[in-house]
């Protein structure tokens, strides 16, 4: 059963169709992988999957809810959650500060309980304890009380991963995790992501220009072409299929 079922979606900007009535069924636990060339419809599809935008036509369903007209937080609080191509952490907070605002089921977030310590204590120790065990798996631990802005490229990609953890997501959307990212720790980030993927049955939409690192660590890909799905399946049919070569040969 598909934990991602995407149907007939549409968007227009003004007169231009940028997405043309696109299907995708998306099952848990695997790692998907989103490629076209540019100005293909790739974030203008993640940007509706994730709320940000809402779809002209079409129906998308996400662990059997309708969350085609919820708006990104609505989506989030389904466990559906997107990073952003650019990291954008809270940059005066430290790396531990900015997993602890990220966890979800935080009593002390809301103002009323704030004040009554006793009530979030327990919250507070366990969320603590999560983000630590979160912070190992992304190699963050040395980098606990570093300010974030202080962190180079690559180790905000992977505090944006780790924050996406703590919120308990089922499913991560991604548009371009390495861009400008160097190919060893490029790597590092589509393994952490894979061995993620595999342990914890966390699915993964991911959408990467960088073919050659990205997608032999895809379990499925999609191609898009002028906002419609071209082709998909494994990594070497999708990349062998006449429609994708073509597509990307104005690149
Ligand atoms: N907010 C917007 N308003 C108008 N046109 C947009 C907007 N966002 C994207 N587009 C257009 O939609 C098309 C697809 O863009 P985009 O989804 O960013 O493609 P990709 O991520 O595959 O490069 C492009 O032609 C782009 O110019
Ligand atoms: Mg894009």
């Amino acid at each position: 059963m598909s934990i991602l079922s995407i149907s007939g979606i549409t968007k227009n900007f003004g007169g231009l169709t940028v997405l043309d009535g696109i299907d995708m069924e998306i099952e848990q636990g695997k790692l998907y992988q989103l490629i076209g060339p540019n100005g293909s419809g790739k974030t203008t599809l993640i940007n509706v999957v994730s709320g940000l935008l809402k779809p002209d036509d079409g129906k998308i369903i996400f662990d059997g809810t309708d969350i085609t007209q919820k708006g990104l937080f609505d989506t989030y609080k389904t466990g559906l959650v997107r990073t952003w191509q650019i990291p954008q952490p809270f940059n005066t907070l430290t790396t531990m500060e900015n997993f602890l605002i990220s966890s979800s089921g935080n009593a002390g977030e809301s103002f009323l309980i704030a004040p009554l310590k006793s009530k979030w204590k327990n919250d507070e120790k366990r969320i603590t304890d999560k983000a630590m065990k979160i912070m190992e798996i992304v190699s963050l631990v040395e980098k606990k009380d570093t300010i974030s802005q202080n962190l180079s490229g690559g180790q905000q990609k992977l505090l944006e991963l780790g924050r996406a953890m703590m919120s308990d997501a089922s499913m991560i959307l991604m548009d371009e995790p390495i861009a400008g990212v160097n190919p060893t720790l490029a790597h590092e980030i589509f393994e952490k992501i894979s061995s993620l993927c595999k342990k914890q049955k966390i699915t993964f939409l991911i959408v990467e220009h960088r073919l050659d690192i990205a997608l032999q660590y895809a379990d499925h890909v999609f191609a898009m072409n002028r906002g419609k799905i071209i082709a998909q399946g494994s990594s070497d049919d999708v990349i062998k299929h006449p429609k994708v070569m073509e597509s990307y040969l104005g690149e």
